[in-house]
């Protein structure tokens, strides 16, 4: 799959302003809560024009966070970008923009788990309906938008399973019946590289920055990248809930967007290869990647996205019991356990059937094995090979010692 080689460039030189960097390579680290204004005039000045890039008060940014915010711009295409201190706060301060009482929601079933419980809690509480849609649902989202319909949210892949929408079927269908509908999709995966969401019509791009964004496990931030018509809205209301990142981790993030490109490169030649390799293993009965065949929804990857990161999910043909799972987890020499993903490193989590069942409230699971998921971070990808050899044989050497002990009884 061909890298989109535009964005490689983009992404080194944006948000790099002399009025950001002051003449270094970097933007400076401005950190402040309070702006102070020289004369009546300064202040009157920086108060109208505080939503475009002018000093005003901490909570609407410094120039540390309007070189990020500028950067993201450029490489989602947005009218703006607002920053929150994680990527959660991006998905819910970004509903909760869009929506009031007596309104409806439709989120896919595949959506992070977190999000759907947000939804089911917080927005239930104040008296906002939500509805989960199936994944592969296409066009006949049309079925499920009632008059009250205010936001779409979808995410592609879908958190654990990897199954991967037809965004235009979606979007196309949403916009004949009501173009008002705020469609909004969580890009994590894509590092808002291998998916322009909004070049497809989706209105807000949401990523949990903390992932590919700041790539190295060190930080948390959201993002949320919206066009002209939602941009106002989106800030407005963002502000007023008070959600802003600190100076420092807008920094942390804007440099790693420079090596973004790079790392992704390497996650995709990487994770392709694991994956490739993981079909062909006996244990396994099926790889969800969204760059093979057997990954539902794969069509729609290969057609509209660009390239693919480095998380996917697999299925193994048994069902691990606990004692199997330690002894398959406990001892990776590479991958270690963890939940964000999107660092350096090479990640690796055991999911048994009925736990995505939970997170899957229309079409429950099609498979009985325990579900693996990793990310295939940036070490040597034979490395990671044979580490993850040596987990399988494990399974498979404790398996043969308990059937050999079971005979003996
Ligand atoms: C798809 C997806 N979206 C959002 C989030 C939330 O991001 P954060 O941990 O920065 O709140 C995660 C975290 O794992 C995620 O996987």
């Amino acid at each position: 799959m061909k890298f989109p080689n535009e964005v490689q460039t983009t992404l080194v030189h944006a948000g790099r302003d002399k009025r950001f960097t002051q003449g270094a390579v970097n933007s400076v680290i401005q950190r402040a809560s309070s702006i102070v204004f020289d004369s009546v005039e300064d202040k009157k000045k920086a108060t109208e024009k505080r939503t475009q890039y002018e000093l005003f008060y901490g909570r609407r940014g410094t120039l540390t966070h309007f070189a990020l915010q500028e950067a993201m711009c450029e490489l989602e295409g947005g009218a703006g970008c607002y920053l929150y201190p994680c990527g959660a706060a991006a998905i819910t301060n970004t509903i909760l923009a869009f929506v009031k009482t007596g309104d409806h929601i439709l989120l896919t079933e595949g959506a992070y788990e977190p999000t759907q419980e947000f939804c089911n809690e917080i927005l239930t509480d104040l008296g906002v309906k939500t509805d989960y849609f199936p994944i592969l649902v296409g066009e006949n989202i049309a079925e499920y938008i009632k008059p009250n319909t205010k936001v779409v949210f979808l995410e592609a892949p879908s958190s654990v399973t990897m199954e991967v929408h037809d965004i235009p079927a979606i979007v196309k269908a949403v916009r004949k019946i009501n173009p008002e509908i705020v469609i909004m999709l969580d890009n994590s995966w894509s590092g808002g590289v291998f998916f322009p969401a909004l070049a497809h019509d989706i209105d807000i791009s949401i990523q949990a920055g903390t992932k590919y964004l700041v790539g190295h496990s060190d930080a948390m931030i959201g993002t949320a990248v919206a066009n002209e018509r939602c941009w106002p809205q989106l800030r407005e209301r963002s502000y007023l809930m008070g959600q802003m990142c600190d100076a420092d981790t807008a920094y942390i993030t804007a440099r790693g967007l420079r090596t973004l490109a790079v790392r992704l490169k390497q996650h995709q030649e990487s994770s392709l290869k694991v994956a490739k390799w993981l079909t062909k293993h006996p244990l396994v009965e099926r790889v969800n990647h969204p760059a093979l065949a057997s990954c539902k929804g794969h069509q729609f990857f290969k057609r509209d996205f660009l390239g693919h990161s480095g998380l996917f999910s697999f299925i193994l043909k048994e069902r691990l019991s606990e004692a199997q799972l330690a002894e398959f987890l406990d001892e990776f020499k590479y991958f270690s356990m963890a939940f964000s993903w999107g660092g350096f490193e090479s990640l690796i989590l055991a999911n048994q059937p009925e736990d995505i069942a939970r997170i899957r409230p229309i079409s429950g699971v099609d498979f009985d094995g325990t579900l693996i998921r990793i990310h295939i971070g940036l070490e040597d990808v034979d490395h990671l090979i044979a580490d993850l050899e040596a987990g399988l044989n494990r399974i498979n050497t404790n398996k043969n010692k308990i059937t050999a002990l079971q005979s003996l009884v």
